[in-house]
C-alpha cells in the first residue's frame, strides 16, 4: 500500500522530561492517517502531529460511529522495538470494527501504519524499563451528513506517545467500587467492542469514585448487579484456594490482550484458571473464609495491577496489602520481561522493528 511522508522540520523530543511522563498527555512528533471512500482505501499519509480539520456535520461527532485500539511498544534487547501481540489487536480491531458496521481495513494496512510510524518516531520509545510507547490506531465515520445512516466514507489515523504509569499509585493496589445505579454493558450491545460511547457512559460513575477517593469502578451484570464483569479499562482476576477466577467473554466485556497473555502463562506455569461468573458476594465471602489471596486487574495500560480494596454497598473487603500478591508478581515480571526482551519469547507475541 503507498504512503506518503511529510516529516516535521524540529523534533519536539528536546522538550519532553521523560523522568516525569504520566499516561496519554505527550504525543511523538507524527501521525498517520488513511481515508476510506465507498470500498476504496487512499494512499497512507504519514504527518507531523497535530489538529485535524473536522466538518461540524462530521457523522462520528453526532452519532459516535468510531473504534479505537491500544498498544504498547517496548524498548527491546538489542536497540531493537517491540510491537506487543500485533496481530491479536488487528483481530480485535476487526471485531470491534464489525459491531459498528466499519469497514475492515486490511492487516497489512494496519500493521505497516504502526511499523511506519513507530520506526520514524523510534526517539520517542522510552528506555527505562516500566516506560513505553502508547499506540492508539483508530477509526471514524467521516460523511458530512447529519441523518443516521451508515457512513461512506471514514477516516483511520495512528497517534503515539510515551507513558508512565497508568496509575498516579504506580503499581501500589488500587482501590475499587461498585456503581448499582449505572450499568457498563448489556449482552447484544457494545461492551465486548473496543468503541468510545462504552467509556463515554462511564463518565459519571468515574467522577463520582474518583471523587470518593477510588481508582475505578468495578462494573457488575447489568441485570442482576451481583456477578462482577470488569474494571474500568481492565479485566478482572480473583485468586481464591490457589485457583484464579475471571470473568467469562459472554458479550459484556473487552476480551483483555492482556486478560488473553495472563491465563495462557498462568496455566503454563500449572496454575488452574477458570473462566467462570463470579458473584460479587462469593468475592466477599472468599475474604471473609480467608480463601481470597490475590485480586488483580490486568490490561495494556497498566499491565498487571494490585486490587487492595473494594467497596460494594456500604460493605468493604480490604485486603491490606502494600505490594502485590506472588501471582501477581510474577505475571507482572514476566509480561515486563517478555516486554522488554529479559525473557524469552516463545509464542511470538514481539513484533521486533
Ligand atoms: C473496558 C476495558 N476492559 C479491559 C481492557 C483490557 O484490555 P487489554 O488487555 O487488551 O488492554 C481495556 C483496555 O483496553 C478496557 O478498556
Amino acid at each position: 500500500m503507498p504512503v506518503s511522508i511529510s516529516k516535521i522540520s524540529k523534533s519536539k523530543l528536546d522538550s519532553v522530561n521523560f523522568d516525569t511522563l504520566r499516561f496519554g498527555d505527550t504525543f511523538s512528533d507524527h501521525q498517520y492517517e488513511i481515508r476510506y471512500h465507498k470500498g476504496v482505501w487512499a494512499e497512507g499519509q504519514v504527518m507531523p502531529y497535530g489538529p485535524i480539520q473536522l466538518d461540524p456535520a462530521l457523522s462520528v461527532l453526532h452519532y459516535g460511529q468510531a473504534v479505537f485500539e491500544g498498544m504498547k511498544a517496548f524498548a527491546y534487547a538489542g536497540g531493537k522495538i517491540n510491537i506487543f501481540r500485533l496481530d491479536m489487536h488487528y483481530k480485535r480491531f476487526l471485531r470491534s470494527c464489525d459491531r459498528m458496521n466499519i469497514p475492515h481495513i486490511p492487516q497489512n494496512v494496519f500493521e505497516d501504519s504502526i511499523k511506519e510510524l513507530v520506526n520514524l518516531d523510534r526517539k520517542w520509545v522510552p528506555t527505562d524499563k516500566f516506560k513505553s510507547l502508547y499506540l492508539r490506531p483508530f477509526i471514524f465515520a467521516a460523511d458530512e451528513f447529519l441523518g443516521v445512516r451508515v457512513a461512506e466514507n471514514y477516516r483511520y489515523m495512528v497517534i503515539t506517545g510515551p507513558v508512565g504509569n497508568y496509575y498516579s499509585e504506580g503499581i501500589k493496589p488500587t482501590r475499587l467500587t461498585t456503581f448499582p445505579e449505572y450499568v457498563r454493558a448489556v449482552k447484544g450491545g457494545t461492551g465486548e467492542a473496543k468503541v468510545p460511547g462504552n467509556y463515554a457512559a462511564t463518565m459519571k460513575p468515574n467522577a463520582y469514585a474518583a471523587q470518593n477517593g477510588y481508582s475505578q469502578v468495578l462494573w457488575l451484570d447489568a441485570f442482576e448487579h451481583k456477578y462482577v464483569e470488569e474494571v474500568g479499562t481492565s479485566n478482572i482476576f480473583f485468586r481464591i484456594n490457589d485457583t484464579l477466577i475471571t470473568p467469562p467473554l459472554e458479550g459484556t466485556i473487552l476480551p483483555g490482550v492482556t486478560r488473553d497473555s495472563v491465563i495462557y502463562l498462568a496455566k503454563k506455569w500449572g496454575i488452574e484458571v477458570v473462566e467462570r461468573k463470579i458473584t460479587i458476594d462469593e468475592v466477599f465471602q472468599a475474604h471473609e473464609d480467608a480463601s481470597l489471596q490475590e485480586i488483580f486487574a490486568t490490561g495494556t495500560a497498566a499491565v498487571v495491577s494490585p486490587v487492595g480494596f473494594i467497596h460494594h454497598n456500604g460493605a468493604s473487603i480490604d485486603l491490606n496489602q502494600d505490594e502485590m500478591g506472588p501471582v501477581s508478581q510474577k505475571l507482572y515480571d514476566t509480561l515486563t520481561g517478555i516486554h522488554h526482551g529479559e525473557i524469552d519469547d516463545p509464542d511470538n507475541w514481539c513484533t521486533l522493528i
